[in-house]
């Protein structure tokens, strides 16, 4: 299905049940913090979701399913070295954030919220690149990043409080 950059747009999962991806608003603000403590250890004060709606609201992207947020995907525009180019500066977009709660999992929900917030940083904001970091441990992660197309392009030793490694995971949005 062709993903919709401009309002809320209905899908329908493999099991039949429907969820909607729209655009962050501020009345969500509490249920994206909720869901971002249950499923990630990296939390943030609220302040860091409201900056990054402010700042890019195009590319802050939720998933609605029953009534209930049940995903969130937060994304930046940031200016540096490129990771596809080696040498170039390119603006690149940065996943933050992205999380799903259990119960709405393995429905394609965050790879439509993938593919929503990629094409949304590369139209609104002229990303030209996307990256993120992702504990190396994080098997189911790392899966769906590689099936959206996306290489390991560097490792950060010790990137997390608890120790472990980050992988930074790449790609082009040349093609998106
Ligand atoms: N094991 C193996 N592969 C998986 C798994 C898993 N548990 N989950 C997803 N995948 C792969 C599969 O290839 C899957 O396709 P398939 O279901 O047809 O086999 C594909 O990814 C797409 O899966 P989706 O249904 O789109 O993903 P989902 O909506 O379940 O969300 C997510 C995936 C966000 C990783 C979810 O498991 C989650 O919230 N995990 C905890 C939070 C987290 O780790 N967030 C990412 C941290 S890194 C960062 O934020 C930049
Ligand atoms: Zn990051």
């Amino acid at each position: 299905m062709e993903i919709v950059l401009e309002g809320p747009q209905e899908f329908t999962a493999k099991d039949g049940r429907r969820y909607v991806l729209r655009e962050f608003k501020m009345a969500d603000l509490n249920s994206v913090v909720s869901i971002n403590r249950r499923v990630l250890p990296e939390n943030y004060p609220e302040w860091f979701f409201v900056e990054h709606h402010m700042s890019f609201p195009k590319a802050f992207i939720v998933a609605e399913m029953d009534g209930e947020l049940v995903g969130y995907m937060m994304n930046r525009v940031e200016y540096g070295w490129s990771y596809i180019n080696k040498g170039k500066a390119a603006h690149k977009g940065h996943v933050v954030s992205i999380g799903v709660l259990p119960h709405a999992r393995r429905l394609g929900i965050a790879t439509n919220m993938m593919l929503r917030g990629m094409k949304a940083m590369k139209r609104f904001y002229d990303a030209e690149e996307v990256f993120l970091e992702v504990r190396v441990s994080n098997t189911p992660a790392i899966s769906l990043y590689k099936k959206l197309g996306y290489e390991i392009a560097g490792r950060i030793p010790r990137y997390y409080s608890d120790g472990e490694d980050a992988y930074i995971m790449a790609r082009t949005l040349a093609d998106l």
